[in-house]
């Protein structure tokens, strides 16, 4: 691939469920948690992020580390039938997700064509780092962000703010990927040229924030940038 195929010198990435697949971590034990799995998975997920957003609101910030603990209990009482014997193994894997098939192949393209590459995320920097790691993604991630050193979770400003500061360029100059349309409509908002990696085909929202380019997986990156 040469040079000309990307369009920005800096990719940012979303981790969770844009680089790894957070129900990964359910379906590792699908056969051992009952049949309302899935129910389970969507309500961790969708109360970890309730808790990142009402927390910022409030001005009472606690780790992403804990509000996945929290959301893991509160999906166990909501979800009777789900085996709550299984929640220390559910917590480990969370820190061994897997990447999504195509993720190493597109952060090493745009890496050796010379671009940088990041992750931003709500994850402690724990988290991030042992997820990297266990993916083997090392080798094409320049530099880890998280929200951790400001306190604040996505989509307040300060957050998309600490690559724009750190790497020293305009937002424009950067490109943001995310699976999730809150986090892209934040992004937005900031300056970044977004893309929606639209991975289960949800319908759009925040009809004035929209992104640049809207993609089924991250493999149209390399060649639609
Ligand atoms: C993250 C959340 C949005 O990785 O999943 O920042």
């Amino acid at each position: 691939m040469n040079r000309s195929a990307l369009s920005h010198s800096a990719y940012v990435f979303d981790a969770y469920g844009t680089l790894f697949d957070v129900h990964a971590a359910v379906r590792k034990f699908a056969g051992e948690i009952g049949p309302d799995g899935q129910q389970l998975s969507e309500i961790w997920r969708a109360k970890q992020l309730e808790y990142s957003w009402v927390r910022t609101l409030m001005g009472a910030y606690q780790d992403f580390w804990a509000l996945t603990e929290q959301a893991l209990d509160y999906a166990f009482e909501k979800v009777p039938t789900a085996d709550k014997s299984l929640r220390a193994k559910l917590l480990d894997a969370y820190w061994k997700l897997d990447c999504y098939e195509e993720v190493p192949r597109i952060l090493r393209a745009i890496k050796s064509d010379g671009a940088r590459v990041a992750i931003l995320s709500n994850g402690s920097p724990a988290m991030l780092e042992a997820a990297v790691r266990s993916a083997a993604l090392e080798p094409f991630i320049d530099e880890i962000f998280s929200v951790d050193g400001i306190r604040r979770f996505k989509t307040d400003p300060g957050v998309y703010d600490l690559v724009t500061t750190s790497w020293r360029l305009y937002p424009a100059n950067i490109s943001f990927q995310s699976s999730n349309r809150w986090d892209i409509a934040g992004a937005t908002k900031f300056g970044f040229r977004t893309v929606w990696v639209n991975r289960s085909g949800q319908p759009d929202e925040y009809p004035d924030l929209k992104p640049a380019l809207i993609l089924p997986s991250l493999d149209g990156l390399v060649t639609a940038s």
